[in-house]
């Protein structure tokens, strides 16, 4: 297949150019330079974005600062809504869309992992302009996929267990909060998923796709710095109420992937060897020290 991935230089993006790269499809990684979601005669200059050029657009790109959201809405509105009505209107009769949104659409007052037709109620900013970016993809394309994720981490860009390796490196005492509950997702996983749905032509609709193991950030930290360490760590745990932040986050964000699952798209390997080759690639990548446990003399 012909795919266009928008966001190519992101967290997950890159992790989508690679797999569908080693999947044998004809892949055209863009970046902001080359197409800005904000400047519609970008969009519109933009060939790859054309049927006769492509016959999926993977968007990976967002404005993602989730507390900075809160500062700048003007922003975070102009790239998750705007940006998305724009390319929507660059897509309309062209290649199939598949768009990335997430977990805080919800307000996480759940007590079961969300299903995609659970009510939408967005705590801040970032939900809200991403929700709005869901609305135009769903109201102005006929076939649109819309991958819900959470979580994310992958070794090309800030991740919550890379900022906890690198807290743990320069000697930082950790307080991780302990009252948020959601799913870590392996960026390659998703980016797996993303190439399954663009190999069975899966069907338009809002499905979830984030990893199958829920855990607080607490025990998300401890199991990185386990792995990481090669040996058990354990962190203080801390609550919501001892770490304010500007945006308010959901307690639950757990979502069900069962709608994808159904469809036969299942990619989500455990926590613990997601978590392993992530370090292992940071090492490669000389992001993280090669050798963290001191050796004994
Ligand atoms: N990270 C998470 O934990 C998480 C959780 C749930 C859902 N998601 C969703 O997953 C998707 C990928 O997230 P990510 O973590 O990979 O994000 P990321 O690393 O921040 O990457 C986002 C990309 O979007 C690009 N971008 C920003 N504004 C743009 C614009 N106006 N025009 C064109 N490109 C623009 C950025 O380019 P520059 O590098 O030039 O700024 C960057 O390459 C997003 O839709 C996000 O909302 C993420």
């Amino acid at each position: 297949m012909r795919v266009t991935v928008l966001g190519a230089n992101g967290m997950l993006g890159s992790d989508v150019v690679k797999v569908l790269e080693a999947l044998g499809h004809e892949v055209k990684p863009l970046t902001r330079k080359d197409v800005d979601l904000t400047d519609p005669r970008t969009i519109n200059d933009c060939r790859w974005l054309a049927k006769k050029n492509a016959d999926w657009v993977v968007n990976c790109t967002a404005y993602t600062a989730v507390d900075k959201a809160e500062e700048e809405p003007e922003i975070a509105f102009d790239v998750n809504e705007e940006g998305v009505l724009n390319l929507c209107g660059k897509l309309s009769g062209g290649p199939r869309l598949i768009h990335i949104s997430t977990d805080f659409v919800f307000d996480g007052s759940a007590t079961a992992p969300y299903i995609e037709t659970d009510e939408t109620n967005p705590l801040g900013v970032y939900g809200q302009s991403k929700l709005a970016g869901e609305h135009y993809a769903e109201a102005m394309l006929d076939d649109p996929i819309i991958f819900r994720t959470s979580w994310l981490f992958g070794p090309a860009g800030k991740s919550f267990p890379l900022t906890m390796i690198n807290a743990h490196n320069a000697g930082r005492t950790l307080r991780v909060v302990g009252d948020q509950v959601g799913c870590p997702t392996y960026t390659v996983d998703l980016a797996t998923a993303i190439a399954s749905a663009i190999e069975e032509r899966l069907a338009p609709g809002v499905y979830h796709a984030c990893g199958t193991e829920a855990m607080s950030w607490h025990e998300f930290a401890e199991r990185t710095l386990s792995n990481y360490k090669g040996e058990a760590v354990t962190l203080e745990k801390i609550s919501t109420a001892d770490y304010p932040t500007p945006a308010k986050r959901p307690a639950y964000s757990v979502m069900s992937n069962e709608k994808l699952s159904a469809a036969g798209i299942n990619p989500w390997r455990p926590v613990d060897s997601a978590v392993e080759e992530f370090v292992e690639r940071l090492r490669r990548m000389g992001t993280v020290a090669q050798h963290s446990i001191q050796p004994k003399l």
